[in-house]
């Protein structure tokens, strides 16, 4: 087979080692792999590379992607179909590795329906694609929230204040939810579960009843303050699949938290932190055992699937299925944090 892998939408720390993976894999059942630059982007221009051995040698600890990535959405150009079918037909390909999350993904979708073999590989930090336990980047990025609020423990007691770190999460509380009871935090706040800034003041002054003179809180972008009814955003603007910019939320509870408690209070936001740098053991070998699967998928004639990893197995899934709605965070595990409230 000659294969084209790419990734698309923001990127994780993982996306080499998946790379890597379907490379090496592809060579050793002696099929040939090309690139695609920039996401859906390479598809519609045909901006490829070709992918060597030696093109993937040392990029297994690298954050980032040497393919580049974009959040285009090929399919907002009218021409945008026949575009990438003429790539497809021109470059001689036999089928696409897609590593992303739901975007890249329905777009893969969309694709398999006009019949282009794809499989998916999923990834991203904020883990909430549909059929699988876990996403690429997702480790790494806890991994930094949860040494992030180790950090901010110290300054915070020396100083006695409250620290707010504002965490990635559009739709889903993952990052912000095991991040947020690994690094210890006082008070978690994620989309799924509304909340109250008066609730947060509340919690805070608890502790300092308890003498407590400090607190750290963990909140996720998409978390949405009752008070306000709607998520923050930085501006108006969306990207090509509709998504607005999120942020401010850690800000806007600095304030009123400080206001109405008295206790001075901090905001850290650790934006695009928590998708660079290197990925973790955990996601370098989920990232190797998915790049591999996706090859091994296409070879046993499967596509229009997601590979994916259920408990400790990898399995496939359909398309379908990895975009049924959103992988929300699991709120047994919530629960169990707000013991440590
Ligand atoms: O990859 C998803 C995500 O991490 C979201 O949690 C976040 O809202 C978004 O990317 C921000 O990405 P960017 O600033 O690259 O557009």
């Amino acid at each position: 087979m000659r294969l084209a892998v790419l990734t698309g939408g923001g990127d994780a720390p993982g996306l080499n080692a998946a790379i890597r993976a379907v490379v090496r894999r592809a060579l050793d059942g002696n099929h040939e792999v090309i690139g695609l630059r920039n996401g859906w982007l390479g598809l519609l221009n045909g901006d490829v590379v070709p992918l060597t051995r030696d093109s993937v040698s040392g990029i297994l600890p690298r954050g980032g992607t040497i393919l580049g990535t974009s959040r285009t959405n090929p399919f907002k150009a009218a021409d945008g179909g026949p575009r990438m079918l003429e790539t497809i037909a021109r470059l001689g390909i036999d089928a696409i590795v897609a590593i992303g999350g739901d975007d890249t993904l329905s777009v893969a979708l969309k694709l398999h329906a006009m019949g282009v073999r794809v499989v998916g590989i999923p990834k991203t930090m904020d883990n909430d694609v549909p059929g699988t336990d876990y996403t690429i980047g997702f480790d790494t990025a806890v991994n930094v929230v949860m040494e992030a609020c180790d950090r901010l423990h110290t300054t915070a007691e020396a100083h006695h204040r409250v620290m707010i770190v504002e965490v990635m999460g559009r739709d889903a509380g993952w990052v912000a939810g095991i991040g947020g009871l690994a690094g210890g935090a006082d008070v978690i706040l994620v989309p799924e579960v509304p909340f109250t800034i008066e609730d947060v003041c509340q919690i805070v002054r608890r502790r300092h009843e308890r003498g407590r003179t400090f607190s750290i809180i963990v909140v996720a972008e998409g978390a949405k303050p009752a008070d306000f009814g709607m998520p923050i955003t930085q501006d108006a603007r969306v990207d090509e699949f509709g998504h607005v910019r999120l942020g401010g939320v850690g800000a806007l509870l600095a304030r009123e938290v400080e206001a109405r408690t008295g206790h001075e209070t901090r905001v850290t936001v650790l934006g695009h932190l928590q998708r660079g740098g290197s990925p973790t053991v955990f996601d370098r070998v989920l990232a190797t055992r998915l790049g591999v699967a996706a090859v091994e998928a296409l070879e046993a004639g499967k596509d229009g699937v997601m590979v994916a990893v259920q408990g400790t197995k990898i399995v496939t899934v359909s398309l379908q299925e990895a975009l049924a709605g959103t992988n929300r965070l699991d709120l047994q595990l919530y629960q169990l944090s707000r013991l440590f409230h």
